[in-house]
């Protein structure tokens, strides 16, 4: 039997991608107020902001590239069942060749019409569509006649995912936290439900801003911290 590593990853996995991470110093939200453009009430009041917002994201993914860190999280599963359950909405992870990836916020490539569905039917997939890095402007409307909208989970949004994350991550034999910094909550304490006894890592090149003596950290960039993960595997 393949042992279980549950993999929690942020915006830090991606940084050496290029892609900003949020709360860093000149981070996206030191340039963007987050309850303007990914908020349920700012979508209500600007959509066109918001949808403005998630353009220059999709784009800004597209030039970029699976690092090296997402090459090695994807390699363990020749050894290990691997869960990687990413707050993150670029598709790295599944470029790199991550086959269990689960998007705890959503996913950036992705739209669904605005009055699309609740959380129980999970989105309903079907009315789910990938628009791979095309724009979307206010006025692009689905057949049922309403405005599509970004597959994010918005601030004030419910995490539709987050039963099947503790699910995985209650049974997992070893868990590795990657670049977050564990501020955004319910993604932030999905660690604590790893087992008793079952190791958790976590890389991160900054101090843990959640101190616990539970957590093992690797203090390095993903990259490094991740060959320094798979010596000690
Ligand atoms: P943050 O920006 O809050 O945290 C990024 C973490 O990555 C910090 O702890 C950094 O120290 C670390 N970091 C920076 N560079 C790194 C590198 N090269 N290698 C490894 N770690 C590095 O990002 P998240 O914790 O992912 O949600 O943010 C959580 C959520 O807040 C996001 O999913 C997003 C945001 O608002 C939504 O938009 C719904």
């Amino acid at each position: 039997m393949k042992k279980r590593i549950a993999i929690l990853t942020g915006a830090g996995v991606s940084a050496e991608s290029g892609i900003g991470t949020f709360r860093d110093n000149g981070g996206l939200w030191d340039r963007y107020d987050p309850m303007t453009v990914a908020s349920d009430e700012g979508w209500r009041r600007n959509p066109s902001l918001v949808l403005e917002f998630y353009n220059k994201r999709r784009l800004e993914l597209k030039g970029a590239k699976p690092n090296k860190a997402h090459l090695l999280i994807a390699s363990l599963e020749k050894e290990y069942n691997v869960d990687v359950i990413t707050q993150n909405v670029d598709n790295l992870h599944e470029r790199a060749g991550s086959t269990h990836v689960i998007h705890l916020h959503g996913e950036l490539t992705k739209i669904r019409p605005e009055n699309c569905c609740n959380e129980r039917d999970n989105y309903s997939e079907r009315s789910v569509i990938d628009i791979g890095y095309d724009e979307v402007r206010l006025g692009d409307k689905a057949p049922n006649g309403a405005q599509y909208r970004p597959h994010i989970v918005f601030f004030g949004e419910a995490v539709p995912k987050l039963e099947r994350a503790i699910e995985l991550v209650s049974r997992a034999d070893i868990v590795l936290i990657v670049g977050t910094s564990l501020q955004v909550y319910p993604a932030a304490g999905l660690y604590r439900y790893a087992p008793d006894g079952s190791p958790i890592y976590i890389i991160d090149p900054s101090d843990v801003k959640v101190p616990d003596p539970r957590l093992h950290h690797i203090r390095e960039v993903a990259t490094v911290g991740m060959e320094k993960f798979i010596e000690l595997l």
